[in-house]
């Protein structure tokens, strides 16, 4: 049966409202407190004309773990900050992802572009970052957010790092105009930052950890049993057991974002179906749509679903795997 425009609609609609959702967690309540800690205290220091060497944060997790959309989340919730917005000079948070070739001047002048202010090609690296320091000071910017800041530092010579190095204390220590860093990115980036002591004893680190069924066991339920709840449909029943929540964990390759990327997809397989409940098999579903693989190497059927690969797309069974995998159905296969 094919898709109709309303059901597509009336799905997109859903699957939309449930993406907007945000789970908090304690990484993020701790960058939300280090933030606030940072912004008031250098907001006070401006009040009172004093003024110190900005600091940093640095927040490192996998891909998937949820980097972007908690440093989204963070800057949208303090309604009382100034965002860079057409015919506004006060920006006081700047936020982008780290372009490619991650260059420090290629870095410097997207930085330059984004807060509107493109510049020639044929300038150095050295005047880029002076134009930018000015620049950052006319807008009052307190932050600027670099995301995928791992590209900072893989693939460079110790030349170039060093130069990355440099550049990057000299925004915070800029005796003018102090700008905080954020810099958000995948485990390489600790490798950047370990550089320098100077520099990384200016960060506060925080990490979005892997998940696992010691940590997540008990809140993985109530945050599907809410997601389910939002999208006004009920979970199958004998869904939730100990083994369901082991195997979402795996399908999500440990990455709480990547766990809660398939508790949506699930929902939305069973809307598509007109399912009157969400059970195993759209889960299964969904890890089946958006991995390409077969049923052998899908964690929600797999009989031994830990040596599966969750991140690996359009996997398929290698024969040496398929009795662990599933060793009832490759005797049941042999026997037919
Ligand atoms: N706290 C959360 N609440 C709800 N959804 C989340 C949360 N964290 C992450 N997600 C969802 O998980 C998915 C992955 O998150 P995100 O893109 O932020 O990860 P990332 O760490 O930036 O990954 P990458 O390194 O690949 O860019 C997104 O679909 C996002 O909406
Ligand atoms: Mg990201």
């Amino acid at each position: 049966m094919s898709l109709t425009r309303q059901k597509a609609l009336a799905t997109g609609k859903i699957i939309s409202d449930l993406c907007a959702k945000f789970v908090p967690h304690t990484p993020f309540s701790d960058l939300q407190d280090q933030f606030d800690l940072l912004l008031y205290r250098r907001r006070a220091e401006l009040e009172t004309g004093r003024s110190s060497e900005a600091r940093g944060i640095v927040l490192i997790g996998n891909s998937g773990s949820g980097k972007s959309t908690a440093m989204s989340h963070l800057f949208n919730r303090h309604k009382d900050l100034a965002r860079l917005e057409p015919n506004k000079i006060k920006a006081e948070v700047i936020s982008l992802s780290v372009p490619s070739p991650a260059t420090l001047k290629h870095v410097g002048m997207s930085c330059l572009n984004a807060i509107g202010y493109p510049i020639r090609r044929d300038r150095t690296a050295g005047i880029i970052w002076e134009l930018l320091q000015s620049h950052l000071r006319e807008r009052e910017t307190l932050f600027l957010h670099l995301d995928e800041a791992q590209d900072l530092h893989i693939n460079r010579n110790e030349r170039e790092m060093q130069s990355v190095v440099n550049t990057l204390k000299s925004l915070m220590q800029n005796p003018m105009w102090p700008t905080g860093l954020i810099l958000s990115g995948m485990p390489a980036l600790k490798d950047l930052l370990h550089l320098d002591p100077q520099l990384s004893r200016r960060f506060i680190p925080i990490h979005l950890a892997p998940i696992s069924f010691t940590t997540h066991g008990n809140i993985l339920p109530e945050i599907v049993a809410n997601y389910l709840a939002a999208a006004k449909i009920p979970i199958a029943d004998g869904t939730f057991s100990s083994e369901f929540t082991k195997r979402l964990i795996h399908a999500g390759a440990g990455e709480l974002g990547l766990v809660i990327e398939i508790i949506i997809a699930a929902i939305e397989e069973a809307l598509l179906a007109d399912n009157m409940t969400v059970g195993l098999d759209d889960f299964a579903s969904a890890f089946r749509r958006r991995s390409g693989c077969v049923d052998d190497l899908n964690p929600f059927i797999s009989e031994d679903y830990r040596v599966v690969d969750a991140r690996k797309l359009l996997a398929e069974v290698e024969e040496d795997e398929a009795d662990v995998l599933m060793p009832h159905a490759r005797k049941r296969r042999r026997r037919a």
